[in-house]
């Protein structure tokens, strides 16, 4: 149960994540976890959003309600949320000007404040809040304390998405009190697990938000609805889109890996080839650390450091003459940088979002991964008998794998929302292997997929830049475009009643 097994890279996999890290917290451990459990609570790191909080910005907090379900003593208690507000664009309460709401995910906020919110806020004459997810940042109800709100399960218990949901929606109609902006239409805006839950709101409180932006929003991830498969078949296809000779190495090496550890002292060569931090124990350390790597290299495949075409480069690229492997480390140096040594280095104290977001995916968000019929990577058993065990181990709750599809649907997706949900946007880039979960057909005029096939994961709710290409550009105004139409409907049919 020691987490002492864990690198940075390896330990912190997860869904969602468009965004920055969590603090760390000393003293908690994390059970050892299969790599594919892993690859679900993946490094926030990878892909910090541009963060400055100007004095455009005010840092408020909400006193918000610890259970929104139950009338028990203790759902009274009130904890603070924190949420943070940018009126500079806003146009105010009397023009029933527009606000767009950040939904916080499974990580501090603070690391989302800006970005394509503030890019398109002077156009849309917005307001902007983003408010943080409950038992992430500094939001963690019990006074702040991680040690009680993150260590017991039963005050974790209140770590839902349905309660996040409740807390969305009560602070959203407390700012449109409290501003007097009644008629100021809200649009939620989410990446990955924060795109998931902004869809969510939309059906289940299309009172409070008039359409939601999901970004990378892996929907249909859950439990059965679609197959375990095609996580790594999307990471398989974009490392053969970029090279067919480079996913051909790739897809040796797991023999020839296997093949070495069995040699007499292999675990030994291959811990000198790789330059591993501590000494291989198994051939599988190795393979997992590999694993992973690629699904980053994959999920973050943005077109700036197209971190796979910099690991194929380097395994296309590596001298004809050396073997393999050398290849492969080759790939991984590309990838990580020169470091001191690669694989299994010192385990940093599990964050914020190792802990929290291990328990919702226990609890609700049971996406179990599994490898069966790769092209490029060796099968891996599906592990959701694991996955159950390894919940029990560490909290000593049984998830319910069927929850989030009976509560927000999902099965035949298409029909169900067809005629019932409008005004969702899912956004996705091809590249992203979550996109084999998202929405990626127009369900409906509002419900609509707007995807790309050179994009990654969240690509399109990150700041603009100079470099962007093109398709990225294209994409952000298709998105515009069509909020600016759900607002401008929205605006008839608010004459039309006033009527
Ligand atoms: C943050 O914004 C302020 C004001 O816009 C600017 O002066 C400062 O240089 C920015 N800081 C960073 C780190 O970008
Ligand atoms: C939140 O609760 C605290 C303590 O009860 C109180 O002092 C504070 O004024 C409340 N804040 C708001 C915004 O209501
Ligand atoms: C908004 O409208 C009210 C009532 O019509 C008016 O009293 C108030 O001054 C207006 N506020 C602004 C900022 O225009
Ligand atoms: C790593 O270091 C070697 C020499 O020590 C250098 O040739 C290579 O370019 C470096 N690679 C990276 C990715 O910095
Ligand atoms: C395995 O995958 C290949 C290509 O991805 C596909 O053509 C084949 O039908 C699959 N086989 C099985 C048994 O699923
Ligand atoms: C869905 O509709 C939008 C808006 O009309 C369009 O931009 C987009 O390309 C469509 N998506 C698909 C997958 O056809």
């Amino acid at each position: 149960m020691s987490s002492s097994h864990y690198s940075l890279l390896t330990i912190l996999i997860l869904f969602s994540v468009c965004v920055a890290t969590g603090k760390n917290l000393n003293g908690y451990n994390i059970p050892k976890l299969s790599v594919l459990r892993r690859i679900f609570i993946r490094d926030p790191t990878k892909l910090v959003r541009a963060f400055n909080l100007s004095e455009d910005f005010q840092t408020l907090f909400y006193n918000q309600t610890l259970d929104h379900f139950n009338y028990r003593p203790e759902s009274y208690n009130l904890f603070k949320q924190k949420y943070v507000i940018n009126f500079k664009y806003w146009g105010g309460a009397n023009a029933s000007a527009p606000i767009l709401a950040y939904l916080g995910a499974e990580a501090p906020i603070d690391g989302n404040i800006g970005d394509f919110e503030l890019d398109i806020a002077a156009q849309f004459r917005a307001l902007l809040v983003y408010i943080e997810h409950r038992f992430y940042g500094e939001s963690i109800p019990y006074g702040l304390t991680l040690d009680k709100g993150l260590s017991d399960p039963s005050t974790l218990g209140y770590l839902s998405s349905t309660q996040a949901l409740a807390d969305y929606a009560e602070i959203l109609v407390y700012l449109k009190q409290k501003l007097n902006a009644k008629n100021s239409p809200i649009i939620v805006i989410g990446g990955s697990y924060g795109g998931v839950l902004a869809s969510w709101f939309r059906l289940k409180y299309p009172h409070v938000a008039l359409g939601a932006l999901a970004s990378s929003a892996p929907i249909l991830y859950f439990s059965d609805i679609i197959p375990q498969e095609p996580y790594f078949s999307v990471v398989a296809k974009d490392f053969l889109e970029t090279s067919v000779s480079c996913h051909q190495t790739i897809r040796q090496s797991w023999e020839e890996i296997d093949r070495v550890a069995s040699e007499p002292h292999g675990l030994t060569k291959l811990s000198k080839t790789f330059k591993t931090c501590k000494p291989l124990q198994s051939s599988s350390e190795l393979k997992d650390h590999l694993i992973e790597t690629y699904a980053g290299a994959a999920q973050y495949n943005n077109p700036f450091k197209r971190p796979v075409e910099a690991i194929c480069n380097a395994i296309d690229g590596a001298s004809p003459k050396i073997d393999i492997l050398r290849k492969i480390f080759a790939g991984l140096v590309a990838s990580g940088g020169n470091l001191t040594c690669y694989v299994n280095p010192p385990s940093p104290a599990p964050s914020q979002t190792d802990l929290a977001w291990h328990w919702q995916t226990c609890t609700e968000m049971v996406a179990p991964m599994g490898i069966t019929n790769n092209t490029m990577f060796p099968p891996y058993p599906s592990e959701l008998d694991e996955f159950l065990n390894d919940c029990k181990r560490s909290f000593g709750v049984p998830p319910r794998p069927h929850w989030a599809s009976t509560y927000y649907g999902g099965h035949d997706i298409e029909l169900a929302l067809h005629r019932f949900a409008s005004n969702i946007i899912f956004s996705n880039g091809l590249q992203d292997p979550y996109s084999s979960g998202g929405i990626l057909k127009n369900i409906s005029d509002t419900v609509v997929a707007v995807y790309t096939t050179e994009g990654s994961h969240c690509l399109d709710i990150l700041s603009a830049t100079e470099k962007d290409p093109t398709w990225l550009v294209t994409q952000r105004k298709i998105e515009v475009e069509i909020i600016r139409k759900w607002i401008a409907t929205y605006y008839a049919d608010l004459r039309a009643i006033k009527k």
